[in-house]
């Protein structure tokens, strides 16, 4: 089994994510944190009943801010390399749900400047194109223009450059450094970049001005920000943003998460319908080489992307969840069968997706940040 490597840029191997808990320094999700979420939001979510979402840094202070009527924000982003894949999804439906559910304001960043400076083949131009090609997906998931403002760290830089050079004094090389894995190979584009990610968790506190306490729902894997950025925030005046922390969503290989620098296990929510269905269909199971010896010896769901995609996101019904973990278990349900009924969900699930997206071209201008500024004036 491959060793566990989780950073920014990297995520490979089979997780432990109990173990990443304690390396990362963050807490596990309680019951009680999640009956209070239920509370506060009026229902259940299965990210939460299931521990999609499983670990947080002051979850708690946030919820106990919100429900004093303190000021509060949402934060989450992408770092658009190339198109939008199913793992993406993840943190965003979740994000969308606490939008919805707590009325908040999300503010979303773009960092076309981190995937260039990152991924020597990529040119400015392409990343940039692709920020605006990931926010139709963000816009087809339903998120509110009103209460969503979207920013592209190289178009918009103006709105962050005074707080990210702030953050930057803050932080010395030999930080980045240890915190990131930086070398003195990495560029020094690099070496700033945490800076505006990070500047990004205080803007909210800047266009309001008022202190702004953030909620950041993402993958753990962007931990390493958020321990740098609660680090610096009080010596600038600012509030320690919190943190609720998802698993990843696996590709279809045996470990690792879907990830778009392994394109042929990963579901982008461009790809044609088709083509998810042949991709889940090729897809690593946990199953035994044989239906004769399935229907002996049965699969292991704990180990099985196909069964982690119904827990994590196409199955609703716990029942039928556990039913499902049951057949698998005991050899009464076979590989094909249960990839089949993924494939004919997912693919139903990416059309509908690709609608949306088809529409939310004429309704960009509204999510900018930029655009919401400018007609203020
Ligand atoms: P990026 O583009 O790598 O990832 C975007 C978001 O998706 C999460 N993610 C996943 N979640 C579940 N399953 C997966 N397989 C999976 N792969 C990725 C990531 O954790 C992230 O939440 N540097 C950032 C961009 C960024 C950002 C932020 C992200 C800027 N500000 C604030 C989160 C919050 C990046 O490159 O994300």
């Amino acid at each position: 089994m491959a060793q566990m490597t989780v950073t920014p840029w990297e995520v490979r191997g089979a997780i432990d994510y109990d173990r990443l808990i304690e390396i990362f320094g963050v807490k596990p999700l309680t019951d009680d944190l999640v009956k209070l979420t239920e509370k506060i939001a009026g229902e259940n979510h299965l990210f939460l009943r299931r521990r999609v979402f499983y670990a947080h840094r002051d979850y708690d202070v946030f919820l106990k801010r919100y429900t004093e009527g303190g000021a509060v924000a949402l934060y989450t982003g992408r770092g658009p390399s190339s198109r939008v894949h199913l793992g993406h999804l993840v943190p965003w439906i979740f994000t969308k749900w606490l939008q919805e559910r707590l009325g908040l304001e999300l503010y979303f960043q773009l960092t076309d400047d981190e995937k260039f400076l990152y991924h020597r083949e990529y040119s400015l131009e392409h990343t940039n194109s692709m920020a605006y090609e990931n926010l139709l997906d963000l816009i087809a998931l339903g998120f509110d223009p009103s209460k969503t403002h979207v920013i592209v760290d190289s178009d918009d830089i103006a709105l962050l450059y005074k707080i990210a050079v702030r953050v930057a004094k803050k932080i010395t090389a030999s930080v980045v450094k240890s915190v990131f894995g930086f070398t003195d190979s990495t560029n020094i584009g690099m070496y700033f970049f945490p800076s505006l990610q990070i500047a990004m968790c205080f803007l909210p506190s800047e266009l309001r001005r008022e202190v702004v306490l953030v909620l950041i729902p993402a993958a753990i894997d962007q931990d390493p920000y958020w321990r740098v950025a609660r680090d610096i925030a009080t010596s600038l005046g600012y509030p320690k943003p919190a943190q609720i922390h998802s698993k990843f969503l696996p590709g279809l290989g045996p470990e690792g998460k879907m990830s778009s620098s392994k394109p042929e296990t990963a579901i982008y929510t461009t790809d044609p319908p088709e083509q998810v269905y042949r991709k889940i269909m090729n897809a690593f199971t946990s199953g035994q080489p044989t239906a004769a010896m399935q229907r002996k010896l049965g699969g292991n769901p704990d180990r099985c992307p196909v069964f982690a995609y119904y827990a994590m996101l196409f199955e609703e019904d716990d029942k039928k969840l556990e039913e499902r973990y049951h057949r698998c278990r005991n050899g009464e349900l076979l590989c094909g069968e249960c990839k089949r009924e993924l494939a004919e969900r997912v693919a139903k699930f990416i059309e509908e997706h690709q609608r949306r997206r088809g529409k939310a071209k004429d309704i960009v201008e509204s999510f900018l940040l930029r655009t919401k500024i400018r007609s203020r004036r």
